[in-house]
């Protein structure tokens, strides 16, 4: 890959930065791009662009925002390998999830493109309240104005969409600020709407920190929302120094699947192990905790421990590669430490780190006060515990500071819709892991996990305001 020095996206218009900093891949180690730093300078302008073009994107009309989401939808159907080399080079995603992150892209701009034409209002049966008599009353969606979109390294394409989409098909503007591993998929994002003909303006990115660039956009009066997919610490933070804008939280989780009662116990490893390890576990709902039923428990283990040993470790650009190196160094040493926090025996296979590269690893009877437990470990780390009772496998998945997704394998219609009503989490997915996800369904959590839910239709709820209209007729 050649070191080319990029700009930021401004009022149509490319421009340089003063300050650059190196991007180095995480496997490799290799210095791949120069990226611009922004300033609050740079931000106000990125904002005053985003809002001088919020008049003229509100105006688009339906068909015309979802024919560009549908023509972004079909230049990443051809950039498709480009895009996913992007993926394996800036976040070490395996090729093979790489590709499969760009096709959800896709699709997510696709759904995007749909729910722009279904934009609608209802009509209020104002004549059910004694006054309303003789009055006729609808509501409509219209757009906020500016968003502030800031988005993480885990999925830099389609987590971009999922903010991207929904804010355009709603008619928003929106200055988008990528984690700053990850701004060559951003870059790309962005050169692909400019060919699809979104109005210049409408969306400018820009790449900074968050304690200047962030908390700038965050504070800023011509911000009518925020979008945030990223750490507990900083989402609360965003929250606290929002004041009356909308804030939508994305955070993190330490997802547990049950194995209760199932016939295909095979079936049920080989799909723990994919949700585990898939892109070296760093995924909010790749699964942390598993709690296997006593009497499952022995051949549960052994039929996960066998998938395990098939997993390629190594370079993200290999075929078969399913785990490769944490996005960071530090990462990586902050896993290695949680693990030799617990007990030798209790590594049942891994535990050992090269680099920013663990080894695929399983810990097995941990403390629920551990922190490979208690905290989301983002890397490819999981804790296998049995359970004698039902009650207590619920339990064990509601004790936790998360709730994001839960996964429940059971034969039992009764247990699946207990299962349902009882945990504490934005979505429970019976017979699959928590790791589940298609780009139109809700999706989101409750307690640290975040507010609000994304999935395109959701998503633009959150990004439009509802007014009312009331005709007197008499
Ligand atoms: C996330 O890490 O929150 C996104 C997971 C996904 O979209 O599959």
């Amino acid at each position: 890959m050649e070191v080319k020095q990029y700009q930021f996206l401004i009022d149509g218009e490319w421009k340089e930065g003063t300050e650059h900093y190196d991007l180095v891949a995480p496997y490799s180690k290799r210095v791949i791009a120069k990226i611009p730093l922004a300033d609050e300078e740079i931000a106000e302008k990125a904002v005053k662009s985003a809002k001088k073009a919020a008049g003229s994107m509100r105006k688009l009309s339906l068909l015309e925002r979802s024919n560009i989401l549908e023509r972004v939808s079909i230049i990443f159907t051809e950039k498709l390998e480009e895009c996913a080399e992007i993926l394996a080079w800036e976040n070490a995603k395996p090729i093979q999830a790489a590709r499969g992150e760009v096709q959800r892209t896709i699709e997510t701009y696709r759904f995007a493109a749909d729910e722009a034409k279904k934009i609608a209002g209802e009509i209020i049966p104002m004549e059910a309240a004694k006054n309303g008599y003789g009055r006729f009353g609808f509501t409509k969606k219209e757009p906020l104005g500016v968003i502030a979109a800031i988005t993480p390294f885990n999925f830099p394409f389609n987590l971009v969409a999922h903010k991207l989409g929904p804010a355009f098909a709603m008619g928003n503007t929106v200055v988008l600020k990528p984690a700053s591993q990850t701004p060559l998929s951003a870059i790309m994002t962005a050169k692909i709407f400019e060919e699809a003909g979104l109005p210049k303006g409408a969306l400018n990115l820009i790449f900074g920190s968050g304690k200047t660039v962030g908390y700038f956009l965050v504070t800023h009066e011509d911000i009518k929302m925020v979008t945030f997919t990223g750490s507990v610490p900083v989402g609360k933070g965003i929250r606290e120094k929002a004041g009356l804008k909308k804030v939508t939280l994305e955070l993190g989780s330490n997802s547990a699947v049950v194995i209760d009662e199932t016939k295909d116990i095979r079936s049920a490893a080989l799909k723990c192990a994919q949700g585990a390890f898939s892109y070296s576990g760093q995924t909010c709902i790749s699964v942390q905790r598993i709690y296997v039923q006593v009497d499952l428990y022995d051949s549960f283990l052994e039929a996960f421990a066998e998938e395990v040993e098939n997993i390629k470790v190594g370079d993200p650009l290999e075929e078969d590669t399913v785990v490769s190196a944490l996005i960071h160094d530090k990462e990586a040493e902050r896993v290695e430490h949680w693990i030799k926090e617990v007990r030798v025996e209790n590594v049942y296979r891994g535990g050992e780190r090269t680099g920013s590269v663990i080894k695929p690893t399983i810990l097995t009877n941990i403390d629920s006060d551990a922190s490979v437990l208690k905290e989301e470990a983002f890397a490819p780390v999981v804790v296998i515990n049995k359970y004698e009772r039902w009650e207590e496998a619920i339990q064990s998945v509601n004790d936790s500071q998360y709730g994001l997704q839960a996964g429940v394998f059971t034969d039992s219609l009764e247990k699946a819709y207990q299962a349902v009503d009882e945990l504490e989490v934005g979505g429970v997915i019976i017979n699959d892991i928590p790791s589940y996800r298609v780009d139109h369904m809700p999706y989101g959590g409750v307690k640290n996990s975040g507010t609000g839910r994304e999935g395109i239709k959701y998503s633009m709820d959150e990004m439009s305001e509802l007014k009312l209209g009331v005709f007197n007729l008499l």
